[in-house]
């Protein structure tokens, strides 16, 4: 059965704009009194609701009877969502001005989140994810990446990882889950790096693939994670496995970005540190820019470097980094409207990193843009003119969501 969703005041379809570089407002697509037909889940058709009107006689009508704006659902490529415990603490010591190292000292950072989540059990960590997905999805986020990388060891990346899949049956949003093993070397892991990658290489990643876990791994790195050199080798032998790859790269030090993009990564995503060395090698690849500004938020740092990566000619999408140190606050539209204002980003990029530019990080071919066959990932926000929703700073959210065509109701 068909359904006929509309009129709408003005559908953004999102569709002939470039993947890469700078756009223009003007680029955009405005569909004035527009529908969108469904049907078991995908986009049958988009155009003036009239016309649909006389296209589709028999289709069910789904009226909409306030102005709205219809965009894609969000893709949020990057989170840390499954996690148990908060990081209020460090939180409060780095606003009283307290250094990376004094909060580390004091038992904050990555290895605290580690600690809480290896001894909550399957169960909590699956709500965790569970509330904060639908969270997500209610603010018009329709698919999204999960890392694992609180649990570095056996019992506890495998926790994580299962926890994800759980959390996917009870959630309606989409989840995609990266093993992140490779965030940092555990404090209780006596021997190298180098011995560590390998662990994850040679014992991890074949359980992952066997339990169907996840096809993508990522890897930090940064001084005080892991080196260049080793994360070269780790991803080139993880891909060699048929995994495909994210890096942190360039959050406080240049040199993961280019690691990123000679290994043929998906995405490099932080860049915070980036120089035009990176920027020059992202704009001339594949790889994805994906730029985080709720870290730099939470961190009190510089943003990536947006504007300078589009005009290069990069593809940029814009991510939440969800987690309980960096990135507290999940709020991607927020997040991404607030860069925008600082970094001078058009509408059109904002709307387009979080849409059809983030869909690539994730190997999506059927979301991110509103054309027959995808998904009818759609989110509706409450006035007629799409300029209002990066206006109101992220405070304007989607009135209705629905994934692969059906109401979200939270
Ligand atoms: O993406 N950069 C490393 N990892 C996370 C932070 C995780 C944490 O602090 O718990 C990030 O910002
Ligand atoms: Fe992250």
């Amino acid at each position: 059965m068909k359904t006929l969703l509309g009129p709408f005041a003005q559908i953004l379809p999102m569709t002939d704009l470039s993947l890469k570089g700078a756009l223009q407002d003007e680029q955009l697509k405005v569909i004035e009194k527009g529908g969108v037909v469904v049907e078991n889940g995908n986009i049958v058709a988009v155009a003036d609701y009239k016309s649909l009107l006389q296209r589709y006689p028999d289709s069910e009508i789904a009226f909409i009877d306030t102005p709205m704006v219809l965009l894609p659902g969000f893709i949020d490529c990057h989170t840390h969502i499954c996690y148990d415990g908060t990081r209020s603490r460090d939180y409060a010591m780095r606003i009283a001005g307290k250094s990376y190292l004094e909060i580390a000292r004091a038992g904050g950072g990555i290895w605290d989140s580690v600690t809480k989540t290896r001894v909550a059990d399957l169960v909590t960590l699956t709500e965790n994810i569970v509330a904060r997905a639908n969270r997500h999805l209610k603010e018009g986020v329709t698919t999204i990446e999960v890392k694992s990388g609180y649990g570095l060891n056996e019992e506890s990346e495998l926790k994580m990882l299962r926890a994800i899949q759980q959390a996917a049956l009870h959630t309606k949003a989409a989840l995609v889950p990266t093993c992140l093993a490779a965030h940092m070397k555990p404090r209780d892991y006596n021997d190298s790096e180098e011995a560590y990658l390998q662990w994850i290489l040679q014992e991890l990643l074949p359980i992952l693939k066997q339990e169907q876990l996840t096809q993508r791994v990522d890897i930090f790195i940064e001084e005080t994670a892991f080196s260049a050199a080793a994360a070269a080798s780790f991803l080139q032998k993880a891909m060699q496995q048929g995994f495909a790859a994210t890096v942190h790269a360039d959050q406080f030090s240049a040199g993961g970005a280019a690691v990123a993009v000679s290994a043929g990564a998906l995405s490099a995503d932080h860049l915070e540190a980036s120089t035009e060395k990176e920027i020059a090698l992202l704009a001339n690849s594949d790889t994805v820019a994906v730029v985080l500004p709720g870290a730099s938020l939470g961190l009190g740092m510089p943003y990536a470097p947006a504007r300078k990566l589009l005009n290069a000619g990069a593809c940029v999408a814009i991510a939440s980094d969800w987690n309980p140190g960096s990135a507290p606050m999940g709020d991607l539209l927020v997040q991404a409207a607030v860069m925008s204002a600082a970094e001078k980003l058009s509408t059109a990029e904002v709307l387009a990193a979080l849409t059809l530019r983030a869909a690539p990080a994730l190997q999506l071919r059927n979301a991110g843009q509103l054309i027959p066959g995808y998904m009818a990932d759609l989110q509706a926000y409450p006035t007629a003119d799409y300029r209002d929703i990066l206006y109101y700073q992220g405070k304007m959210k989607p009135a209705m969501v629905w994934k692969k065509g059906e109401l979200v109701s939270i």
